[in-house]
């Protein structure tokens, strides 16, 4: 993405004005400034009118009884399903299954398509930039199976290096799990070219975009992905839903992952058959309302725009890099703006993240601190902990200039010189 200026159309004052939380001083009467979508996103007036609404006016279960209420939000949960679709690409609403978030999603395609396809030596590739949730399930199959578990190489600026691909997407690959953005370094990864590259040798590509689904337009069939997962809440939805995205052929072999009620078709004695898609993988009550707001936010940000709200986001990203990197001491992980979405992570040298975290949340500001849930990739940057800013639709830059002001501020307070 090119460097440019926060588009004119995104009218700023109009997007924060529909977010209570960011229009409400803090305890301390401090004013909010959100800088931590990345864990988890703030919700519009429109998403929270929708939950609302659906508790208020249509609430039933979904999927079984046919009172005039059940009715109403049966269609209504998989109208969420249809605008799921659309906002994929998806070729079927059979191939969009709820989950309760990204980190189920992945444990779902680990325990159901990997249980069935991975066999004792097989490998599975990941990158060293993964989240744990996109780690630590491939470990669990790769030890029960007697299965292996391959690194991508990366560069030192955190990208995937790709010129090395081959020596880790083998003939013994089944499957490649990746992000579209990293979490911490904000890398966007060239997930075409990895699919290309999975399939070329007989393994299937799951892709994490957890981090990507609320900054990039995603398109699941041009970018020619098996499996795709994404977390509501990251996208300005409630928490408890999430989407898992898998190619038909795919979802339709594999055994469902969990047992209950409303994945079966019919139960007997000692066996059952299960329903068809995508019944099949979604046992138990959904989380219905928080549905009914996913689909609110994904209006939300269809309304607005997503290319538009990644412009504006790319427009602070080159801000916040020039800001930040004018202090004393601070290194900034990962790739230039140019090659990464709306996530900042940094040391100050001489400080503790906690301890910044802990001086910028006295001001106001929330960020994040700590491993961020990806470990072996700290191992390798060579630091236990960063601080990470990470924007969403509503932050602005006079929020950035008050992450440079609190980090001033918290060098004083630590006498750094
Ligand atoms: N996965 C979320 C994060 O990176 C929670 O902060």
């Amino acid at each position: 993405m090119e460097s440019g200026a926060i588009q004119p159309t995104l009218d700023i004052d109009a997007v924060r004005a529909d977010f209570p939380i960011l229009n409400r001083p803090l305890p301390n009467g401090k004013r909010l400034v959100y800088l931590d979508s990345g864990a988890s996103a703030q919700k519009p007036r429109q998403v929270l009118d929708a939950v609302l609404g659906c508790y208020e006016t249509y609430y039933s279960n979904v999927h079984r009884g046919k009172s005039t209420l059940g009715l109403k939000v049966s269609e209504s949960l998989e109208a969420v399903r249809e605008k799921v679709r659309a906002f994929l690409n998806a070729s079927s609403s059979d191939e969009i299954l709820f989950t309760s978030g990204s980190t189920l999603a992945l444990n779902v395609v680990a325990l159901s398509w990997g249980r069935a396809n991975v066999k004792a030596g097989d490998e599975i590739v990941v990158t060293p930039m993964e989240h744990h949730a996109n780690l630590v399930p491939w470990q669990l199959l790769a030890k029960e199976i007697g299965a292996r578990i391959r690194m991508l190489p990366m560069t030192d600026d955190g990208r995937l290096d790709l010129s090395r691909m081959d020596e880790a997407i083998t003939s013994r690959t089944k499957l490649v799990a990746v992000t579209q953005l990293s979490n911490v370094l904000g890398t966007i990864n060239p997930i075409k070219e990895l699919a290309d590259a999975a399939h070329a040798v007989g393994a299937v590509i799951v892709v994490d975009a957890a981090q990507s689904i609320p900054h990039l337009p995603t398109d699941v069939q041009e970018l020619d992905v098996d499996f795709l997962v994404f977390s509501g809440h990251k996208l300005y939805a409630p928490t408890g839903i999430g989407v898992l995205y898998g190619r038909r052929e795919f979802l339709e072999a594999m055994p469902p992952a969990f047992g209950g009620g409303n994945m079966i078709e019919r139960v007997h004695d000692d066996h059952f058959t299960p329903a068809p898609l995508p019944a099949k993988f979604e046992a138990g009550t959904p989380p219905i309302a928080e549905a009914i707001g996913l689909g609110a936010a994904i209006d939300y940000v269809a309304d607005i725009g997503l290319g538009r709200i990644a412009a504006h986001e790319h427009a602070l990203t080159v801000y916040a890099h020039e800001q930040l990197k004018s202090l004393p001491g601070l290194v900034i992980y990962g790739p230039s703006p140019a090659r990464k979405g709306g996530i900042i992570s940094f040391t100050v040298q001489g400080a503790a993240a906690e301890d910044l975290n802990f001086l910028l949340d006295r001001n106001g500001i929330a960020v994040r601190h700590g491993h961020h849930c990806t470990m072996p990739l700290h191992e390798r940057l060579g630091v236990p902990a960063t601080i990470r800013a990470s924007f969403g639709v509503y932050n602005t830059k006079a929020d950035v200039d008050a992450l440079v002001e609190g980090l001033l501020a918290a060098r004083k307070r630590l006498r750094l010189t």
